[in-house]
């Protein structure tokens, strides 16, 4: 693997959550294959779980890994090519890429999208430019449109819990991703990149359901069955995967409609086939995920949290060993 940006960097995303899944039973099984390497973790906005999860990831392959909170510490950098900088940016990324490609062997950015500009942002300039300028393999931490590290701890959660309670012989999981309600408007990433993922796993009757207006880009959601319907989406689903995001197409980042009645309850889940329910985190509660299912039987949010480990832990390995 020379960089993890997406699913299409990943030949086998089965073969990567078995992975995933062997450093869960045994940690330290490569605790030499990074030694003597580095990591930078650079962080342009907020993180808890990916910059914790990726430093122990890191550690326990042996690879000592440096954050640089570029956002809050560094100098403002420039993306822009030609770009005449006499405004508040102080360094442009085609000098200060190089530089960490130096310092670093592996380079991972978390960057989010302006919400201002679609077609800026799903240029994914930010992690374009360092790729182009790093010279070494980077890593995705969330870009402006996806969010593939969350999206492979997505999946290998999935994977534990059918292990756990395995379906009937030849029957694919239904999984629902449903939008919810919030308070600000929140990027696409995590549920373009869900859609990606579960649609290039190709293991599972994926349905998407959302208020009009909030249609994702096609590019990730082919294959999926996208309905309005949300009680009729959640019926038998084995999963329920629960994410807000702000408008796509017509007025870009924006919120239309935040009817509270999107928000999934006991209720609701009783249409369900006692579906597992998810969410990458952090969460509003009582605005986008209700308080008695977060802390219900159902969900496995801490287990999906807590597999970030496992997943940054693949992910680093096969770009180690493919050095
Ligand atoms: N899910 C997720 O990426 O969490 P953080 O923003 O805390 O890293």
């Amino acid at each position: 693997m020379k960089q993890f940006i997406s699913a299409a960097d990943v030949n086998d995303i089965q073969a990567l959550v078995s992975q995933a899944l062997e450093y869960k039973q045994h940690p330290l099984l490569h605790k030499t294959l990074g030694q003597h390497k580095r990591i930078g973790l650079l962080f342009l906005n907020p993180s808890m779980r990916t910059r914790l999860s990726t430093q122990i990831a890191a550690q326990n392959l042996g690879m000592e890994a440096i954050v640089f909170n570029v956002g809050q510490e560094g100098w403002a950098l420039e993306f822009e090519e030609e770009a005449i900088m006499s405004g508040s940016t102080v360094e442009h990324v085609k000098d200060a890429a190089p530089i960490m490609g130096q310092y670093f062997d592996v380079l991972a950015i978390r960057t989010f999208p302006s919400l201002k500009n679609r077609e800026d942002d799903y240029s994914e300039l930010f992690i374009r430019q360092f790729i182009k300028y790093a010279g070494i393999p980077v890593v995705s931490l969330e870009s402006a449109t996806l969010h593939p590290l969350q999206s492979l701890t997505d999946i290998i959660t999935i994977n534990e819990c059918l292990k756990a309670n395995p379906l009937p012989a030849g029957r694919k999981p239904k999984i629902v991703l449903t939008w919810a309600p919030h308070v600000k408007p929140l990027p696409q990433c995590v549920a373009n990149s869900f859609s990606q993922w579960v649609n290039a796993w190709g293991e599972a009757d994926f349905v998407i359901t959302h208020p009009e207006d909030y249609e994702l880009d096609t590019q990730f959601t082919n294959g999926a069955t996208i309905t309005h319907n949300q009680e009729e989406a959640l019926k038998d689903a084995d999963f329920v995967y629960v994410k807000n995001w702000s408008t796509f197409n017509n007025e870009y980042g924006k919120i239309y409609c935040n009817d509270p009645a999107w928000m999934l309850t006991n209720a609701k889940l009783s249409r369900t086939n006692n579906a597992r329910v998810m969410h990458c985190l952090p969460v509003r509660r009582n605005v986008e995920l209700s308080d008695e299912i977060l802390d219900g039987p159902n969900s496995v949010v801490t287990q999906q949290a807590s597999n970030r480990v496992w997943a940054a832990q693949a992910v680093l390995s096969n770009i180690l060993q493919s050095k």
